[in-house]
């Protein structure tokens, strides 16, 4: 049952592996094959309407807002609409401007979540649609919202967000193929992105067939006091939630930065005492990302690569790598790793990892 940890250590563990099927069931019935598009009945919107937007706003807080932000990547990318997500707990209280041709996206994996909540109703008092990508059926946000797309990813009982984070990222995927296909998006690059979604649950049954490797090099780097966090692009939202996933189960100290402006401050922590996670997929800036690479081993900083090929042993002395997908999906992928990475940093430390200091699942006061 989804209440008890099914013989693995912790719930946390369990819901990371049972992500094949909780994103099969986030896809199943979604992907038009025979249209290259996706089938969203819940978003309640005819095709005139979606490609009325000028623009997309994303808002949650936690893992929910880094999902919103690899959810945008994949809805400017796909659809060539601008999309930006925001923490709905800073976007609440700064009485922001909303547009009739805007269309707000709330996520929560609870759909309690007060700041998401409050943040919809604002919207709401206001005029502007919102739509809910959420996982709890019939929970406040899901009521509140115009429509949207449940997860369908189960019960997830761990504080830290694991199979949410990535149904929610699967759900993007598929607003993007749907609003990318009443605009621009050809037939052909919509076949494209229904296969590669297709093709991701036997990935992550690959990836995950790597827990012992992974577990080893958390050991590794767990003892050290603290870790950055890099990628670009379509690496960063992945950076973002890797770092957030270590330091909510392990308390290591982890900050995420983009890859491309860590030689505007943060290169000045780097040395031997601070590892480095670098997020880079084999795509356009993957030279780019290797020369970052250089850069912090030139000042003896270690790094451990997550991406597709295996890198000069000289740019990282460790590597993690997943299958490959379609360019704008790889990001789904490139995160699983760093969940093991973080649950098994936070074993090693001996940490309360479903239920870690100071959190909550789901906070539902101000
Ligand atoms: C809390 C949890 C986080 C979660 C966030 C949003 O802060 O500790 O793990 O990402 O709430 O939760 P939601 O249910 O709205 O996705």
């Amino acid at each position: 049952s989804s209440y008890d940890t099914g013989g693995h250590a912790h719930f946390l563990l369990k819901e990371i592996h049972e992500q094949p099927t909780s994103v099969e069931r986030t896809l199943s019935g979604r992907v038009d094959e025979r249209f290259s598009t996706a089938h969203l009945g819940g978003l309640n919107m005819d095709a005139r309407e979606a490609r009325a937007f000028t623009r997309v706003k994303i808002l949650g807080c936690g893992s929910a807002y880094y999902s919103g932000e690899l959810g945008a990547q994949l809805i400017e990318e796909l659809a060539r609409i601008p999309a930006h997500a925001e923490p709905a707990s800073e976007f609440r209280y700064r009485n922001p401007v909303i547009e009739a041709d805007t269309l707000y996206i709330a996520v929560s994996q609870s759909g309690e979540t007060y700041d998401t909540l409050a943040a919809v109703q604002e919207i709401k008092r206001k005029g502007g649609r919102v739509l809910g990508v959420v996982n709890t059926v019939g929970s406040a946000i899901a009521r509140e919202c115009d429509g949207g797309m449940y997860l369908h990813a189960g019960p997830e009982i761990s504080v830290a967000s694991t199979k949410a984070f990535t149904s929610t990222s699967i759900a993007f995927a598929l607003i993007a193929l749907h609003l990318g296909r009443v605009r621009d998006l050809s037939p052909a690059d919509g076949r494209r992105i229904c296969a590669g979604l297709k093709a991701i649950p036997d990935q992550i049954r690959e990836i995950l067939a790597q827990e012992k490797e992974i577990a080893e090099l958390a050991g590794k780097y767990a003892d050290h006091p603290g870790m950055m966090f890099v990628g670009r692009v379509r690496g960063w939202p992945v950076a973002r939630e890797g770092a957030q996933k270590l330091k909510e189960v392990s308390y290591v100290h982890a900050e995420a930065y983009p890859a491309s402006e860590l030689k505007h401050g943060p290169l000045a922590l780097i040395g031997p005492d601070l590892p480095t996670v670098a997020v880079v997929p084999d795509d356009e800036l993957l030279e780019k990302n290797l020369t970052t690479l250089g850069e912090i081993r030139a000042r003896r900083g270690p790094v451990l690569m997550v991406g597709h090929t295996r890198p000069d042993p000289k740019l990282a002395e460790d590597a993690i790598l997943v299958p490959r997908n379609e360019p704008e999906l790889d990001p789904i992928l490139l995160g699983i790793p760093l969940q093991l990475f973080a649950y098994y940093a936070a074993v090693a430390l001996e940490r309360d990892v479903d239920k870690p200091r100071n959190l909550a699942k789901s906070v539902t006061v101000e």
